[in-house]
């Protein structure tokens, strides 16, 4: 447990720590892996260090190896390897999760080298990760799945357990106002409404159920989206989640492996700014708007496909090239890229360090605990 004294009341609260497999957080906390640079040991270290989970992103991380264009698929495994044993010098203690996207065209072989090279936990999301298991398989690398349902976790559950014999170590549930590509149909991001995470985490709680019944242990819940403050924080872990994921707020810091550009983008986005794209992979995102998002909406780009990285992506027909796209962002070019984001990046006045962010977050969710009802337990939903 950590002790976080909410500040002016003299109220200390105990914040649960986040057990997944056999790891554990000192705090209810996960940075969202941020694909194409966003995300590195840079950001993942500074996080694990201050006792929360550091994630760092698979997608496209080799963009930066002088072999990229030519030699792809070696250099993003090259990357990942040298990114996790970085983050593992930069923070021993800490626990360093990698994010990997099903829709990645070497997914498998992204997972194993995450699993090979040492990581805590695979956080996957983007697709059913149905054969997940069997990568992990003798190791101490934990298996996360990200869903936006209660059938999904369902459905992933049951092929874990008939096939594999294996249970969830965690689950995240990814929400409607989460930054990046979206688990939902552009009819129900209309209607956020409709798929409240609040009501999204219960239900996968109940969903879980059974597999923690039969496996006996406890499948931690994390909710991710739109979580900004500790109030939020607070509200999900008195709701039964074990911790929750927050990606927006992890940008805005000096860690963030993004150009500088970017996190500016963030900074003069307002909320009319924010808004739900068509991405070349077919599935909506949340991005800032920009002209660059204008532009290919009526002036598609000609392609010439040269990563071939997203399974679901057809080069003949998106309008341009996102790893392009957000290679660009990453690298602070946002005239001829985007930056994803979630939807309360509008309420991101400024840029601090990862220590700062975490200290406020842990303050306020301390201050906000003390109102619940029955405060959650030391590692365990209730
Ligand atoms: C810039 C950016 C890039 C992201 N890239 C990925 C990604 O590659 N894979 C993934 O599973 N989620 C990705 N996400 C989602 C985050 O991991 C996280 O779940 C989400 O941002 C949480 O919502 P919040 O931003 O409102 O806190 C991304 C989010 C942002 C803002």
């Amino acid at each position: 447990m950590s002790e976080y004294v909410a500040k002016g009341s003299g109220d200390t609260v105990e914040i649960p720590n986040l057990v997944i497999g056999k790891h554990t957080a000192r705090l209810p906390l996960v940075q969202g892996g941020m694909g194409v640079g966003i995300s590195l040991s840079g950001l993942a270290s500074a996080v694990a260090r201050e006792g929360a989970v550091g994630v760092i992103s698979a997608v496209e991380i080799g963009m930066s190896e002088p072999d990229y264009r030519e030699n792809k698929r070696e250099a993003n495994v090259r990357a990942l390897r040298a990114e996790i044993l970085r983050a593992r010098e930069l923070a021993p203690e800490g626990v360093i999760g990698v994010n990997v996207m099903v829709a990645l065209n070497n997914y498998e072989e992204m997972v194993s080298t995450a699993v090979a090279a040492g990581a805590d936990l695979v956080i996957v999301g983007a697709g059913l990760p149905l054969g997940l298991p069997a990568l992990v398989a003798d190791s101490d690398t934990a298996a996360v799945p990200i869903v936006s349902s209660a059938k999904a976790i369902q459905l992933i559950g049951k092929r874990w357990d008939t096939r594999f014999r294996y249970c969830p170590d965690a689950v995240v549930v990814e929400g409607p106002l989460a930054g990046g590509h979206l688990g939902f149909s552009f009819e129900e991001l209309q209607h956020p409404e409709t798929v409240r995470l609040e009501d999204i985490v219960v239900e996968v709680m109940e969903a879980v159920r059974p597999l923690e019944d039969k496996y006996g242990r406890p499948v931690p819940v994390i909710a991710a989206g739109g979580i900004y403050d500790g109030a939020d924080i607070a509200r999900f872990l008195c709701l039964g989640c074990a911790g929750v994921q927050m990606g927006t707020r992890f940008v805005a810091t000096f860690e963030c492996d993004a150009a500088e550009e970017f996190k500016q983008a963030y900074l003069r986005a307002r909320a009319e700014d924010v808004e739900i794209i068509r991405s070349p992979v077919g599935m909506p995102g949340r991005a800032i708007h920009n002209q660059f998002l204008e532009r290919v909406q009526t002036q598609p780009e000609k392609i010439k496909c040269r990563y071939n990285c997203l399974r679901p992506c057809d080069p003949r027909t998106a309008p341009y090239c996102i790893a392009d796209a957000l290679i660009n962002a990453k690298l602070g070019r946002l005239d001829q890229g985007f930056a994803f984001a979630g939807a309360n990046v509008y309420r991101v006045d400024r840029i601090v360090s990862v220590h700062d962010l975490i200290t406020q977050l842990m303050e306020e969710t301390s201050r906000h605990l003390a109102q619940c009802p029955s405060p959650p337990e030391h590692g365990h939903r209730q």
